[in-house]
């Protein structure tokens, strides 16, 4: 008797498969999306060597920091962790446009130089057209070079060439056989990062997938691909400004939040030696509603500018706007500052904006913005060569936060006098050659801004 056919049915949009028919997907919620498929009728899913060897903890040998790869494009390789880990799959993400292709080309450039064979799969673009970027950046050394979309061709491609670093370009628009959907749905995302996983593992060879950001601001839908991968790398920044932020939202191999700053040239993307500067370079000494702020990005110490502009408002409801700035805890700031300081701010528009286009989330950041929505306020401008950060509680008291002397230090190093931030445990020492004034409650403030 011949089998019987089994009938399964699989959403297009995002791979979620049920034995019978359902109006609605219960896992993207979109309608009339699954559709029918045999189980017969599926492709036999091409093979990718498998591990199953079981270790014995004791007997591996450490992973010491010589068996990453170093680039020698130093912030590339800080916000990887140190290098490239053997095996890894890292996600490269970001809108486009924003210079994930351009990066990867440099950083594949530099290894082939190194004697590392290196391929570059690209589903984007013609090899003609990578040519023509790989010319403008200068680039040399030996870049092996697909132009493929099917994932099995990637795989066979490996298996072939044998490379020791794999760039894929971009995930989005690789294709597999055995799965029911269009390419960039995330049943065939899923598929292809998995893939890929299996191949970096079983190679031991680190594989770059490019990852396209979705309206939503997302990679490729509901955070689908983060758990997938070892590590993901966030292109931030605006493309209409010349620099970019590389940051490490996830790492197996490394600290998190670790960020390398670039700024993109003709010639392609170049380190930035000293960060600081960039992000203070254009600041204005003598206007109101403007705070240095020394924030920590991973393991790094950055001075930034934090404005605010507080003005009347004619709006029923007063407009408070924020940029790289969490807006409600700009509303939690603004409600201390008027219970605290009797100040009244519910007929003021508030304006934030962290400039050069940062995205701080660190609460040490409430000082300085609350300092900054302060000198707007009277209109007085706060001491130009003063930092001040710490976190502010609901009840107007000012809380010690991690690294001081990191931000410290790093504030002295651009010449800073003065700083402003919370009392200090007694036992420790106080930074030479530098004004410090501890605080510990909101109200001390006015006081010691203007005076
Ligand atoms: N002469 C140039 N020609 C084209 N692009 C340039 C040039 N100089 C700088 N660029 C930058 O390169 C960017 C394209 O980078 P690309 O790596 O293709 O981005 P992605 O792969 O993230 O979409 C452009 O947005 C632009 O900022
Ligand atoms: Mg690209």
């Amino acid at each position: 008797m011949p089998k019987e056919k089994k009938s399964l049915f699989v959403c297009k949009n995002c791979g979620f498969s049920s034995v019978k028919w359902l109006g609605r997907c219960p896992e993207c919620d979109s309608w009339d999306s699954l559709v029918e498929r045999h189980s017969q009728s599926r492709k036999k899913r091409q093979d990718h060597p498998v591990n199953q060897h079981v270790y014995n903890l004791d007997d591996l040998e450490t992973r010491t920091e010589q068996t990453r790869f170093q680039t020698g494009i130093g912030e590339f390789d800080r916000v990887l962790g140190g290098g490239i880990v053997p095996g890894s799959l890292v996600l490269l993400g970001g809108e486009p446009g924003i210079g994930k292709s351009t990066l990867l080309l440099q950083v594949l450039s530099k290894l082939s130089n190194r004697g590392l064979t290196v391929l570059y799969t690209s589903g984007e673009e013609s090899p003609e057209q990578i040519k023509i970027r790989a010319s403008r950046l200068g680039i040399e050394g030996k870049i092996l070079l697909a132009c493929m979309s099917e994932l099995e061709a990637v795989l066979q491609t490996v298996a072939d060439k044998q490379p020791d670093i794999l760039a894929v370009d971009s995930i989005h628009t690789l294709y597999s056989q055995d799965v029911n959907s269009l390419p960039g749905s995330l049943g065939q995302v899923k598929a292809a990062s998995s893939s890929l996983m299996g191949l970096a593992k079983g190679f031991k060879i680190p594989i770059f997938i490019v990852g396209h950001v979705t309206k939503e601001g997302a990679i490729a839908g509901p955070k689908a691909l983060e758990h997938l991968v070892d590590t993901v790398l966030y292109f931030e920044g605006d493309r209409t400004q010349a620099f970019r932020i590389l940051r490490t939202v996830k790492n197996r191999f490394g600290p998190t939040h670790e960020i390398g700053i670039f700024e993109m040239k003709d010639s392609g993307l170049e380190e930035v030696a000293s960060p600081s500067n960039l992000f203070l370079e254009h600041r204005n000494n003598s206007v109101a509603g403007s705070t240095i702020f020394p924030c920590i990005e991973g393991t790094r110490p950055l001075l930034v500018e934090i404005q605010a502009l507080v003005n009347q408002s004619y709006l029923a409801l007063p407009r408070r706007t924020t940029a790289g700035f969490d807006s409600n805890r700009l509303a939690l700031l603004t409600a201390v500052v008027e219970k605290h300081l009797d100040i009244s701010l519910f007929d003021k528009d508030i304006f934030v904006n962290v400039a050069g286009g940062l995205k701080i989330s660190e609460p040490a950041a409430d000082l300085p913005l609350l300092c900054a929505i302060l000198s707007s306020f009277y209109d007085r401008p706060v001491d130009h060569s003063t930092v001040i950060f710490g976190e502010v509680g609901l009840t107007g008291e000012i809380r010690p936060v991690s690294h001081s002397d990191l931000r410290i230090n790093e504030a002295k190093r651009l010449g800073i006098k003065k700083c402003i931030m919370p009392a200090y445990a007694k036992d420790k020492q106080l930074p030479q050659d530098m004004t410090v004034a501890q605080i510990n409650h909101i109200t001390q403030l006015p006081d010691l801004l203007f005076d």
